[in-house]
């Protein structure tokens, strides 16, 4: 079974009575006249490959169902919404997703839906991997700065230098790090408290890391070594049982935008 994901990006302006299709499906299509609301949304489907294409489903498919079936719910809810000056929480959004899943489950014999993902804003996304949409998943980046070196006490010098190369320099190196965590929420996100969430992660990981000597300033790393995997661990054994009603799911830490970790727990 292969798993495909495609992305497809749209605007509903809720000041107007329906958008312009415009001609440009990589910014967004609707394209979003002034000022709109920008949705992203990943379709993650799983297939066996077709002989004929050596698809799994052709994207222009996928595009064509979610722009057909999809957009027109999404744009009727924030406008709806707008109408009523009623706020779109995150249930509601779970809400739209399930439908989103039901509508294009429908539409193709084949392939399933796997797991439906919408990006809010470039750093922050909401998932259902079942049309229940009843738990949700929530994701958020965050950044610290970071000074590091890698180096085993227990290795020799000659060892160190091969295993670790330039990461082993003796007075550290450092990098711009990002942080995502994701969180599952029950009652589709109905009790997601995102400003809690963002205090709990920044106390209890971002503050200890951030403009910090990893191997110097955080006792952790005295005898760890601070690779992305044992940041992920350490930020993973900060926050588990620390965010109430939201269960962690998944830790990612990139070191450079070519190079990140995930880690599910032990
Ligand atoms: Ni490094």
């Amino acid at each position: 079974m292969h798993r495909l994901r495609r992305s497809v990006r749209f605007s509903v302006n809720p000041f107007l009575d329906e958008d312009e299709v415009g001609a440009n499906a990589f910014a967004s299509r609707p394209s979003g006249t002034g000022l709109a609301v920008f949705f992203e949304l990943a379709v993650e489907v799983v297939g066996r490959i077709e002989s004929e294409t050596g698809f799994v489903r052709n994207v222009v498919d996928i595009d064509a169902a979610v722009r057909q079936c999809v957009v027109p719910v999404f744009a009727a809810a924030v406008r709806e919404h707008w109408r009523r000056g009623r706020h779109i929480d995150f249930s509601v959004l779970a809400g739209l997703l399930g439908r989103a899943w039901r509508l294009l489950d429908c539409c193709w014999a084949a392939v399933r839906v796997a797991q439906l993902r919408l990006q809010l804003n470039p750093y922050r996304s909401l998932a259902i991997d079942s049309e229940v949409a009843e738990m949700v998943y929530f994701s958020e980046k965050f950044e610290f700065a970071a000074m590091h070196k890698l180096w085993n006490d227990k290795l020799s010098a000659q060892r160190n230098i091969e295993v670790f190369g330039k990461c082993a320099n003796p007075s550290g190196h450092g990098h711009n790090y990002t942080l995502e965590v994701t969180v599952k929420a029950p009652d589709g996100g109905a009790g997601l408290d995102v400003g809690r969430f963002e205090q709990i992660v920044d106390e209890r990981v971002v503050a200890v890391l951030d403009h910090k000597n990893l191997n110097a300033d955080v006792d952790y790393f005295a005898a760890v070594i601070p690779s992305i995997e044992n940041l992920a661990v350490f930020a993973w054994d900060r926050l588990k049982g620390c965010l109430g009603q939201m269960e962690l799911h998944c830790i990612t830490v990139w070191e450079t935008d070519r190079t990140c970790c995930s880690y599910y727990g032990p």
